[in-house]
């Protein structure tokens, strides 16, 4: 994949682009704001109002254990900052309850000066020097939030995206398919995220927000109480909610978007998290025993993004007040209304003016603030109550139970490793999780070790099936499969999976480039140069790669790096593409042939020492006959004593061959035996080998 070249100022480009006689992002209203390593364009569209979601009491009593579970988590990734934040927010939240009370004091004393002509000097410096700090204070704790709040949202999400994927990652195939597991996961995935800091900065939000609110009002109260200023107060009141409505907004909130990096760290974050989330890898990533190398690469390269977000929605928040509009200055304007009033009325009563003035600036300070907390405890109510249900999912996805218990033998237990193991069904029967009847059925068969087997039957006869269950990904609902004469339960999963190969039939083509694709085929040697090479040239896959113009580096995947949002995210994507400002999705992909040489290529990485047993589903469906015959040829080179057994729907260089031929019909073998027998004893075996001989006599 070609990596495009960027000057250091992403501005400069965006300018050269602007420059150029053809359209610019400006013709498109497209705007662009850098941070860090993504680059956000976005284009204004009409309001959409949002949609809120109710939740009941129960729900909430249900999740209170999780919560706590959530603030453990919490406090455990956040430590020492985490107090602090808690600690500086709610001060925040309580200093202007506390400088109003103060200048009621001062509005005391004033009146006291006025009626009694005499002023206690102490008091009044005590109060004036209170004053005096308030703004003080809130400054240093609105630059210690602004300041520690990015850091803290990057640990808390890193801590929990780790636990995404991990919850993820640990779920075997029967667990995933789970019509039921398959629904909470979905309902979620969109909410997880960024969950971790979101539901803890809008908690505390909220908290802070009602004992600001609860702080003030109480005070004011007593305040209003004492003063006698009735008109003032409503028409203070009227002038600052008129300006909080004239507040200035966010106009990203209602945009269309495209998130961006060319940063190859996030190519490989996203393509990890991919191989860990998306159903299609499921099968891969079990039998390949990749969980533990995904997670440890997915912390490498977010180490190796330091301190850069490298969460969409992290770097997305951080850019959200880079367009705030400015029409604050009406709403400025109208808050000074009072204070005309006020200085009209003093021309008439000059004795009132100097308590009517003070309290009127107490007014001031209040009236929108208290506006706004109020209409944001509500608002924020709901959404807190989204927040538990994400919590409470979170943590049932972290607790689902896996249906393929483990074992705990080695395996293989006193073993010559050059020896292939050898395999035997009891009477197996096995249905899919969900399914109506039974897909095997008393299937019973002895492959001893070294031996080559083949699976025939039609399709849909359980050809794929059973090498599913000789690989654990589901087990057997009746009956036993005995590995080396012992129940394949009881011996330890990774084991088991290192010990085996296997391609199967809907191979998938993993989200990472095309070699880390060959190199994943052995975890521990992922990164392997010289053997991902040696792996792709015994599968057959040298020459086309060599040919792509990033070699072994392509990464097939589109979009990785990128995110696109709003209902019509995809045609500002569009736009900038036309532009050049965001990379063109990659043309073309792989023919089906090309695949199946790459998924052998992955076969062919671990040590061959370390594998007892290949399982290929059907390894040749896609490839050509020439392809096809020097497979085989390979394959039996490579063999030595392993034990190899293939499925196939079709008859000749392989059956040929083979030490056992099982033909499955009806979910269960009909015939078993060598093609020499077979053939001899003249049943179904032979009569369709005979019909496919035929098509070539003819
Ligand atoms: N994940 C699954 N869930 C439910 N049914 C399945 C699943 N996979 C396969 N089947 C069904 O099991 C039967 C055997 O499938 P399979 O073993 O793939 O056949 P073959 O490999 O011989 O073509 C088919 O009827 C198929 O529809
Ligand atoms: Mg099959």
């Amino acid at each position: 994949m070609s990596k495009r070249t960027r000057p250091s100022n992403h501005h400069d480009e965006l300018r050269d682009v602007i420059d150029a006689p053809q359209k610019t992002a400006a013709d498109y209203n497209i705007k662009h704001i850098r941070n860090d390593i993504w680059d956000f364009f976005y284009r204004k569209r009409s309001h959409r109002p949002q949609k809120t979601t109710g939740i009941s009491k129960t729900e909430i009593v249900q999740t209170l254990p999780f919560l706590q579970r959530y603030v453990h988590e919490i406090v455990d990734a956040g430590r020492g900052l985490l107090v602090m934040y808690t600690l500086v927010s709610f001060a925040l939240a309580l200093i202007p309850a506390f400088s109003i009370h103060f200048s009621g004091e001062l509005l005391n004393m004033v009146k006291m000066v006025i009626e009694k002509r005499e002023v206690d000097k102490e008091k009044l410096i005590y109060i004036v020097g209170v004053q005096a700090i308030c703004p003080v204070a809130t400054n240093l704790c609105n630059s210690f939030t602004s300041r520690y709040e990015p850091v803290l949202r990057r640990r808390i999400n890193k801590n929990f995206d780790e636990h995404l994927l991990q919850a993820r990652l640990r779920l075997d195939l029967p667990t995933y398919e789970d019509p039921v597991v398959q629904a909470r996961l979905e309902a979620c995935s969109d909410r997880l995220g960024a969950m971790g800091w979101n539901v803890f900065n809008d908690i505390l939000e909220w908290f802070s927000r009602i004992l600001s609110f609860t702080s003030q009002v109480s005070v004011v109260a007593k305040l209003l109480h004492d003063q006698q200023s009735g008109f003032l107060a409503i028409l203070s009141i009227v002038c600052h909610i008129s300006a909080f409505l004239l507040r200035p907004g966010y106009p990203r909130w209602n945009s269309d978007w495209v998130v961006f990096s060319d940063n190859s760290d996030i190519e490989k974050i996203n393509g990890l998290r991919k191989c860990a989330v998306a159903t299609d890898y499921r099968k891969e990533v079990i039998a390949g025993n990749l969980q533990e190398y995904i997670q440890n690469e997915h912390r490498q390269a977010r180490e190796s993004l330091g301190d850069a977000p490298a969460l969409v929605q992290d770097a997305q928040w951080e850019t959200r007040f880079a367009e705030a509009s400015n029409l604050g200055f009406l709403g400025g304007l109208l808050e000074r209304i009072p204070e005309v009033y006020l200085a009209v009325r003093a021309i008439h009563t000059p004795t009132l003016f100097a308590t009517s003035f003070a309290s009127l600036k107490i007014l001031q300070e209040n009236a929108t603030s208290l506006a706004r907390k109020s209409s944001k405890i509500l608002t924020g109510s709901r959404s807190i109550l989204t927040h538990i249900r994400t919590i409470r999912d979170f943590y049932e996805i972290i607790n689902i139970p896996n249906q393929i218990v483990d074992g705990t033998e080695a395996y293989p237990v006193d073993h010559d490793k050059d020896l292939g193991t050898s395999v035997e069904f009891k009477d197996v029967c096995f249905r899919y999780p969900g399914a109506k009847e039974d897909c095997l059925r008393k299937v019973s068969f002895k492959i001893k070790p070294g031996q080559i087997c083949v699976i025939v039957g039609a399709n849909g006869e359980g050809k794929s099936t059973i090498i599913k269950l000789i690989n654990r990904l589901y087990d057997c609902t009746e009956g036993q499969i005995l590995l080396d004469g012992k129940d394949i339960r009881s011996f330890k999963l990774a084991d088991l999976r290192k010990s085996m190969s296997v391609l199967y039939q809907d191979y998938r083509h993993l989200p990472v480039s095309i070699g880390k694709n060959i190199g994943m085929g052995d975890p521990d040697n992922a990164d392997n140069e010289m053997k991902i090479h040696e792996a792709a040239s015994l599968g057959g896959a040298s020459d086309f790669i060599k040919k792509l113009p990033s070699g072994f580096q392509t990464v097939m995947e589109n979009r990785l790096n990128m995110s696109v949002g709003g209902r019509k995210g995809e045609s500002l994507y569009e736009d900038l593409v036309q532009l050049g400002l965001v990379k063109a999705p990659a043309k073309g992909g792989l023919s089906g042939g090309q695949l199946q040489r790459l998924a052998l290529s992955r076969t062919f990485m671990r040590s061959r020492d370390e594998i007892t047993l290949c399982l290929y589903d059907e390894p040749s469906a896609a490839l050509d006959p020439q392809a096809e015959y020097d497979l085989f040829q390979r394959l039996r080179l490579l063999k030595g004593q392993k034990t190899m057994v293939f499925s196939s729907h079709r008859f000749g260089h392989l059956t040929k061959h083979a030490d056992v031929i099982l033909y499955v019909k009806g979910g269960t073998v009909c015939e078993a035996g060598t093609h020499a027998e077979l053939l001899a004893k003249g049943e179904l075996y032979a009569q369709l080998y005979n019909v496919q001989a035929q098509a070539f006599q003819e």
